[in-house]
């Protein structure tokens, strides 16, 4: 058999021959640890150990870089060649021709739906649309300028506490009315912590309308006037969410995965997954470009900006990622989404400035040697921007379609047998035993 590939994409059986052989030089016992899928099972490590009382070696993995967590058959991505698939479907493909809605179905039900299948799931997430109306009252509990990514994650918590049968997290068919809020209810969720932060009354998506465009509907309809999504920007929105649905074992789908394997509710790891994403160095970075592009101000201030990335004082934020160690397939369809966006809006000014940090990155020695390309996140703000998004919705509006993401990793791991609830180890590097003193006697 050649080398193992780093990225198996069928679980196989070991053979016999599939196996590593490690020797303890402290002990000079030699062990055969089965390899498959191209990873070592980090439990067969604790056989190995220098003597009875020795509880068997660990592996250390801070950030879990090199630590395959969980089995999945939801996404594979290959960072070195800048692949990415659903289900086996390139996201190239899925951005063409494919729909939010539809490729929600793919994530959460693992195929294509036939047209039946389709329709009654467009009619299932149109159903479950709706938040209970006491929901819409939250809102009116936050400080009305604060972040909406705190709202959406607090309001997602609170559902929770309208659907109690959501803990029956074993019965499949309570697990597929959950995830039908979840998904359904969520833009308009989003959409209500945008109006309030701007003092205006709810707005209920209208029939008629798709899933994305009665988002749009929900956000941007005037009180009392009919709302009609222009159909390009509808569209871009559409690829942004298919391209924003999933993306296998991330920060915030780990954060679902994990709190879920307490099982506990899936509002309740949904809101954990959320908070996760909120971050600078995930979800939240699409606005961090935004501030850093409006920061930096002009093409010409690009050079000396990149002189303070190289010293260490900022990040280029929207470059960089974990996996891909290439351009980012879904910050490339995004450019070209772009283009589309602006001949409807205009052409967003900070483009110029993006554009030209990437020229100087993609060819200078810092960026190059550590294969820092442009991520989703770098150009995905200037389109929101552009449609009248205020910066601060930018993560709210990665979390919308990520929601089926999450929810299909969940239930994959509620049904995997290999589950158990995620608890790490630890080296312990703190003080051994010690003696407690009373504060009196405290050196002072
Ligand atoms: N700007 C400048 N230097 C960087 C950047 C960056 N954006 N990203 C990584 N580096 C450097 C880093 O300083 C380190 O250099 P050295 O080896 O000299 O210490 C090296 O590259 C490796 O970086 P790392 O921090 O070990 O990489 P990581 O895998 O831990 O972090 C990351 C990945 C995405 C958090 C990081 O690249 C980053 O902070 N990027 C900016 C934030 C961002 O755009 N996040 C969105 C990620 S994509 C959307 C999503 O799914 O969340």
């Amino acid at each position: 058999m050649g080398h193992p590939s780093p990225y198996p994409e069928t679980f196989s059986h070991a053979r016999m021959s599939d196996t590593l052989t490690v020797t303890d030089n402290r002990t000079g016992r030699t062990y055969e640890l089965p390899v498959q899928n191209g990873a070592i099972r980090a439990a067969d490590l604790r056989r190995i150990k220098t003597d009875d009382g020795d509880p068997g070696l660990l592996s250390y993995d801070p950030a879990l870089v090199n630590t395959a967590a969980v089995r999945s058959r939801i996404t594979f991505i290959d960072g070195d060649r800048g692949i990415l698939r659903y289900r086996g479907y390139p996201i190239e493909q899925l951005a063409e021709g494919s729909s939010y809605v539809e490729t929600a179905y793919l994530l959460l039900r693992g195929d294509l739906p036939s047209a039946p299948e389709l329709e009654a799931w467009t009619r299932a997430l149109h159903e479950y649309r709706l938040p209970p109306e006491r929901a819409a009252d939250l809102l009116d509990g936050f400080a009305s300028d604060g972040h909406p990514m705190g709202m959406l994650i607090g309001c997602l918590a609170a559902l929770s506490t309208y659907y109690p049968d959501a803990k029956a997290i074993f019965d499949a068919e309570s697990r597929q009315r959950q995830i039908l809020r979840i998904v359904a209810q969520v833009p308009a969720l989003a959409a209500a912590t945008f109006r309030a932060r701007r003092g205006l009354s709810v707005v209920r998506s209208p029939d008629g309308l798709s899933l994305v465009g009665g988002f749009l509907a929900m956000l941007f309809a005037e009180d009392g006037r009919a709302y009609r999504p222009d159909p390009v920007l509808e569209r871009a929105m559409d690829v942004l969410f298919v391209l924003h649905a999933d993306h296998e074992q991330n920060c915030s789908t780990f954060a679902m995965r994990s709190v879920g394997s307490s099982h506990a509710d899936p509002f309740s790891a949904a809101a954990a997954a959320a908070a996760a994403l909120y971050g600078p160095l995930h979800g939240g970075a699409n606005e961090a470009v935004v501030r850093m592009l409006t920061e930096i101000g002009s093409v010409q201030h690009v050079p000396p900006f990149i002189k303070r990335v190289k010293a260490g004082e900022v990040r280029l934020m929207g470059f960089g990622h974990r996996v891909y160690k290439s351009y980012d397939p879904r910050a490339k369809i995004i450019k070209r989404t772009a283009d589309e966006v602006f001949a409807v809006t205009g052409r967003n000014p900070l483009l110029d400035i993006a554009m030209e940090l990437e020229r100087i990155a993609l060819q200078d020695d810092y960026f190059v040697s550590r294969r820092l390309y442009p991520n989703v996140d770098f150009y995905s703000g200037l389109i929101y921007q552009a449609m009248g998004f205020p910066t601060e919705m930018f993560p709210v509006l990665f979390a919308v379609p990520r929601t089926s993401g999450w929810l299909a990793q969940w239930e994959e791991m509620l049904v995997d047998p290999d589950n158990r609830i995620v608890r790490p180890r630890q080296i312990y590097d703190g003080p051994s035993a010690r003696e407690y003193v009373p504060v009196e006697r405290r050196a002072t």
